[in-house]
Order: C-alpha cells, then structure tokens, then sequence
C-alpha cells in the first residue's frame, strides 16, 4: 500500500513537471493567425512569409512598431525574400508570438586528400541593436573528423563561447542519430547573445590525412534548431554539398520582445505596446523586454488598435 502511494505521488509530481515544461517550451502561432495583421495601408506578406505587427515591412514606413522591428522584402528575386537587415545573408522562414526563424549560414572548412585547405568560409552573424537574441533550442554544431570550432561573442564588457571537436579515424565511427563526439559533436549556446562569428581548425592528429580526407572533404559548422538537425553518420561526413542543406533545413531561432524595459517599467511610460484586452508577458532573457497576450477568450493582434477582442 505505501508502494502504490509513492508510486502515486511520484507520478504525480512527474506530471506536473511535464505539463510545467509543456509551457515553457510550447510555442505560439496567434499573432500570424490574427485577422489583424498589419497596420492600415501596410502589406502583412512577403512572399509566403506573414509579416504580423509589431513587425512591418520596409524602411521607416511607419509599419512596424519601431525601426528595428523593420522588415525588408526583396521582391527583384522569386519568390520573394524576407530578412532583417538590408545585406543580411539569411532570410527569414516563419514569425511566431515570441520566435523568429531565419535561414542559416555555415561555416566550413575543405581540404584536398593531402590535408591542405581547399577552402574556408567564417560566419559572422550581427543583430546588435535589434529585438533579437539567439534562443537556446539552437546548438551549435560542428561536423568533421579531426576539427574543432568554437563560436565567440565578445562586447566590450564580456567575451562568451562555445565550441566542440569532433573526431573519427573511419567513416564507421560516425553513428547516424548521434553526435556526440565521433564525427560530429554539439554544445549548448550561451544565453542572450546578439553576435557571434565562429571559426573552424584543423587538429592534424592524424598521420595519414588521405585515409580521412577520402570520407571526409569538409567540416562544417553552424548554430541551429536541435530538434531540426540529425547527423546522419558517414553520409553526411562525405557530403560535400552538407552545408547547403543545412542553409536550406536547419533555421537559426531568434527570441525576440519589445524592449529593453520590464512590463511594470514599460507601463509607466507612453510608448506601452499592449493594447485592450491583452496583457504584458516579461521576456526570460538577461537583456529585458516584454510581450503582450490576448487575454483568456479573446484574440487578435494584441500590439495592434484596437486591441484582442471577446470570441464570442
Ligand atoms: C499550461 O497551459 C495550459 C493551456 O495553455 C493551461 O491550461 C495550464 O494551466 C498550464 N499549466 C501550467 C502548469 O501553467
Ligand atoms: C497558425 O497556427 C498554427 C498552429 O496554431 C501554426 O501551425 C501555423 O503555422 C500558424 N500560421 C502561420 C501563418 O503562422
Ligand atoms: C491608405 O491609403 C489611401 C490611398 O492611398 C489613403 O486615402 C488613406 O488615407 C490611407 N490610410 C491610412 C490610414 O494611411
Ligand atoms: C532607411 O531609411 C533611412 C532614412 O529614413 C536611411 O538613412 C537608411 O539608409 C535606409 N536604410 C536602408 C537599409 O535602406
Ligand atoms: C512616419 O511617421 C512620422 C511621425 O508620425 C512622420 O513624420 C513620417 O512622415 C511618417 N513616414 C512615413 C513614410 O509615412
Ligand atoms: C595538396 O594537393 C593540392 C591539390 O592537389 C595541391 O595544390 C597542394 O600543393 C598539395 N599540398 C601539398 C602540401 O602537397
Ligand atoms: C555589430 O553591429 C553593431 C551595430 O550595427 C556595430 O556597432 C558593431 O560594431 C558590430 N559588431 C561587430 C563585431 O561587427
Ligand atoms: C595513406 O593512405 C592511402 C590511402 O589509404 C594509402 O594509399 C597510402 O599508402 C597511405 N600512406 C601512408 C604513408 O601510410
Ligand atoms: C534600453 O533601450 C533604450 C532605448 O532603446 C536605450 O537607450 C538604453 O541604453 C537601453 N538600456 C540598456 C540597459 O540596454
Ligand atoms: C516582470 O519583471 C519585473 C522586474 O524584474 C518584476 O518586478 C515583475 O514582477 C515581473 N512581472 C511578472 C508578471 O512576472
């Protein structure tokens, strides 16, 4: 009888752990569902991609609800494409009520059998000064087989990183599904990072660079979605075209909030986003900002005038 009550309670408290976690970690879609979308006047598309308020396209068009919450669409290119900044690499996938997904950059490094670098690619990836910050469902990873990488973000008052090796003397050594040091290796990305460039090197541990180099040309590294990824062993060691699917498949996901300021400090001042019927979420994130919700039975664009409305 003590048994089953323990048991009882402990599946109890394992639940309540789950359906806690569920929360944390559930993301959601109302703000592109929205039926409004984007201010009067403004375009809410680009493209496939639903550009909901606070976000709006173009350069100071009064559509978004700040400067750097401004979006640029490429229409000269099919189909059209979505990104942060005017020059910015990556494009934009999907917009979410607390996550924006952008296409990703790799950076790699290729090397001839005789192991000398064929060629080299640093990524760099800058959005100081804008709403975003990096999420930690990225990792960053590397793929390769007598490499390590690390990724860096240095400001004037700090210097963070992360970074892995990854090796292997025969493509059996890599295991699809895992990347945990054989071929292919991940590590967690520091908190609240809006830059960071990242580096590739050789280790040359191994005598024979034409036994490694015949399975594996390149190594690759890049931050991105975990649960979007999966290391498919040898294949991808040999892939020397990994990288663009990586680019195609893989988004990099930014945190974005209003801000820098707390709900209670923002409500003090004039410029509060959250209008009728919403109300103010603070952002986890070191750097600060707040969100806005609709309240429980009513929906809508909770940044936009007038505000959610009743669902009844
Ligand atoms: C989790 O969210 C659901 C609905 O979004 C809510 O009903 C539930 O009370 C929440 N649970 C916790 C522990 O916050
Ligand atoms: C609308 O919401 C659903 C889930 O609630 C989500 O999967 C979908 O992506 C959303 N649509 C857009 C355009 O974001
Ligand atoms: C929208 O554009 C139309 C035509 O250009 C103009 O008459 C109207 O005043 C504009 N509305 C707003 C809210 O800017
Ligand atoms: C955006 O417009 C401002 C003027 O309003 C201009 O100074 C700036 O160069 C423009 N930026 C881009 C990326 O076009
Ligand atoms: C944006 O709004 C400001 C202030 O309300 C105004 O001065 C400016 O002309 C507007 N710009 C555009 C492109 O409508
Ligand atoms: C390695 O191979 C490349 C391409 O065949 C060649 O250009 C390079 O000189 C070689 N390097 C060495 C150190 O042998
Ligand atoms: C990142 O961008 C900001 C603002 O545009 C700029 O001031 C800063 O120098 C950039 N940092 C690096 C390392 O390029
Ligand atoms: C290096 O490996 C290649 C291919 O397996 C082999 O042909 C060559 O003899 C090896 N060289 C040395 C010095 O072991
Ligand atoms: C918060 O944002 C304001 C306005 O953008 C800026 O002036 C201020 O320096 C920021 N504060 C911090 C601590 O980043
Ligand atoms: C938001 O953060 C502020 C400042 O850290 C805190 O005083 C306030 O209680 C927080 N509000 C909520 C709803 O968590």
């Amino acid at each position: 009888m003590k048994t089953l009550v323990l048991i009882w309670v402990l599946l109890q408290m394992f639940s309540l752990c789950i359906t806690f976690d569920a929360n944390l970690t559930s993301e959601t879609y109302t703000l592109s569902n929205s039926s409004n979308l984007a201010k009067p006047n403004c375009s809410n598309r680009c493209g496939d991609l639903i550009v909901p308020y606070p976000f709006g396209i173009g350069n100071d068009t009064n559509c978004s609800i700040s400067h750097e919450f401004d979006i640029y669409c490429d229409n000269s290119v099919s189909p059209p494409r979505a990104s942060i900044t005017i020059a910015d690499y990556s494009f934009i996938k999907h917009i979410s009520d607390s996550r924006v997904r952008i296409s990703n950059n790799v950076a790699s490094k290729c090397y001839f059998t005789n192991g000398t670098v064929s060629t080299m690619f640093h990524v760099q990836e800058n959005y100081t000064n804008f709403p975003y910050t990096f999420s930690d469902l990225n990792k960053f990873t590397v793929i390769g087989c007598d490499d390590f990488a690390w990724m860096i973000s240095e400001t004037r008052s700090k210097k963070v990183g992360t970074g892995c090796m990854a090796f292997c003397s025969t493509p059996e050594d890599a295991r699809s599904d895992q990347c945990s040091g054989r071929g292919c290796c991940q590590s967690s990305i520091p908190q609240d990072l809006n830059y960071y460039t990242t580096n590739v090197r050789t280790m040359n541990d191994y005598q024979n660079m034409s036994n490694i180099r015949s399975f594996n040309p390149c190594t690759y590294a890049f931050i991105g979605e975990e649960n979007v990824f999966t290391f498919k062993g040898a294949t991808d060691l040999k892939d020397h075209s990994l990288w663009r699917k990586i680019e195609d498949n893989v988004p990099i996901v930014l945190d974005w909030a209003i801000g820098n300021l707390s709900c209670i400090d923002a409500k003090a001042m004039d410029a509060f986003a959250c209008q009728s019927n919403s109300m103010c979420v603070n952002s986890t994130r070191e750097t600060g900002g707040y969100r806005c919700i609709c309240n429980e039975g009513y929906e809508g664009n909770p940044y936009l005038s007038p505000g959610c409305q009743g669902t009844i």
